[in-house]
């Protein structure tokens, strides 16, 4: 376990500047297709295959400013990597809400997190429409592209011209409106295990299990105490966990137009997280599902689990509070000091006792932790996610961090001062059977050009440096989710 450094790092002088951090939030109003052609370093001959990437590309609507990121339309971003070349396309998700706005050149739906339509509480009075933004994850599997969002259905993609195609109902398995979590797993067996929640005052969660020709074949459904906000889950081989987060909902204010579903949810630090577990497979049938306890915290993202004996153990980015979205802040102005980091937790989970322990493994600010696919739901050494530049401080992301949990160590690449990363995805290096034998592939905003570059580097040692630097035409957007398909899309 790491201590804290020393308690001067207030001193320490800041790794960016809140301008250059907020250049990333500027939309990308045009569509592109090329080959990039600028690049420093050289991409791999053995890395081959397209990733795909989903995040806001708006952050207004003709001038007229989203109140949060997460309620920016869904832009799909893909670079294709054949032949030591790499081609760049993006393409937002033609929703109706986009086609919408766009055709009216005004914000026209009101968004979860904060956005309103002009015109103050009377014209949100009663008005629950809110617009589906596909802008969580994109993912391809069973021959589909699906841009996700978890609060509806997926949308479905051209996956060569990334042409919008309508919504996906998985032969009728999935109703209209339905959800759809943005963060599936795909267990050691290949199947795709996805989960949705019903939010209210008490939550039906209901999970999915789609085979590899993307069908769904197994559907069932829980229904939870109390008012869920759950964004992802983990799997094990018998289990499938779930975070409630100590959050109250509100729903008044939300109805009357005075807040958004998003501002309307508060942390409840006297209250307890809720672990709830759920038999999957052949487990189903026998065993019920279990809700323990554990002490109050903030769960976005896990980064995995596994079992050993009676014991899950789950490593989870962990807040000690949630950033409440405000009516009346920006969210460019953000206060980085004031704001809990998100850190790497571990749990302990003895289903015989029932006894939960957790414990810090690292203090590095840090989010989006991806591991090696192939040990989703299995005993894993290492994990990676964005980071900010310097340990024990909250800081936007600037790095790429890599922890091993067998040593105990870290190595970052940062590309502070003027550079943000976002989610890095790792790739594992064709026939390799060692786990940190591929590469890290990030979309790194670099404030000095106002573009972004797509930098590879060699997940088994960061310290070497970008094997790659792909200098984009433009900037894109700070993204959310993405994944990595061996295919090749370039059309
Ligand atoms: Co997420």
């Amino acid at each position: 376990m790491q201590t804290l450094e020393p308690e001067n790092n207030q001193l320490l002088a800041k790794s960016y500047t809140l301008k250059d951090w907020q250049g990333g939030y500027e939309s990308l109003t045009e569509e592109f297709d090329y080959w990039i052609d600028d690049i420093e370093g050289e991409i791999p001959s053995d890395l081959s295959g397209t990733l795909l990437r989903n995040g806001p590309g708006l952050l207004d609507i003709n001038g007229q400013r989203l109140h949060h990121p997460f309620d920016g339309d869904g832009m799909i971003s893909r670079v294709t990597f054949t032949n030591g070349r790499a081609h760049f396309r993006n393409r937002f998700v033609q929703t109706e809400g986009y086609l919408a706005e766009q055709k009216a050149g005004k914000i026209l739906y009101r968004g979860v997190f904060g956005t309103e339509k002009p015109g103050g509480w009377l014209a949100n009075i009663f008005d629950l429409n809110i617009k589906h933004i596909a802008n969580t994850n994109v993912i391809y599997w069973g021959g589909k592209l699906l841009a996700l969002w978890e609060a509806a259905e997926p949308y479905l993609l051209n996956p060569q011209t990334l042409e919008t195609l309508g919504n996906e109902y998985f032969d009728g398995v999935l109703s209209k409106k339905e959800a759809f979590s943005a963060h599936p797993k795909i267990d050691p067996h290949g199947k795709l295990v996805n989960f949705a929640i019903k939010p209210g005052l008490s939550t039906t969660i209901t999970i999915f299990e789609l085979n590899t020709q993307g069908k769904i074949t197994s559907k069932q459904s829980h229904q939870i105490k109390g008012f869920c906000f759950i964004h992802d889950f983990v799997i094990t081989e018998n289990y499938c966990i779930f975070f409630q987060n100590p959050v109250k909902f509100n729903p008044l204010p939300y109805v009357l137009g005075i807040s958004s579903p998003g501002q309307s949810i508060k942390f409840q630090t006297n209250q307890p997280t809720k672990i709830i577990i759920i038999p999957r497979g052949e487990k189903a049938p026998r065993e019920k599902v279990r809700v323990l306890e554990t002490e109050a915290g903030f769960i976005f993202h896990h980064v995995n689990a596994f079992e050993i004996g009676e014991e899950i153990i789950i490593d989870s980015i962990c807040y000690q509070s949630l950033i409440e979205v405000e009516p009346n802040s920006d969210y460019r102005e953000t206060d980085f000091d004031k704001n809990s980091p998100g850190q790497l937790w571990r749990f302990n989970i003895n289903l015989s006792t029932h006894k939960v322990e957790n414990y810090l493994i690292n203090d590095r600010a840090c989010e989006f932790p991806v591991i090696h696919p192939h040990n989703v739901g299995k005993s894993y050494r290492y994990l990676y996610a964005g980071a900010a530049d310097q340990k024990g401080v909250n800081a936007p992301l600037q790095g790429i961090f890599k922890y091993d949990l067998e040593l105990g160590t870290e190595q970052l690449w940062s590309a502070a001062p003027r550079g943000f990363t976002s989610e890095p995805i790792f790739v594992p290096r064709p026939n390799s059977q060692i786990e940190d034998d591929g590469w890290l592939i990030t979309l790194v905003y670099d404030a000095e050009y106002h573009r972004s570059d797509v930098v590879i580097l060699d997940a088994a040692n960061l310290a070497k440096g970008a094997i790659a630097k792909l200098h984009l035409k433009h900037h894109i957007p700070y993204g959310l989710h993405g994944s990595f398909t061996p295919e090749i899309f370039t059309a």
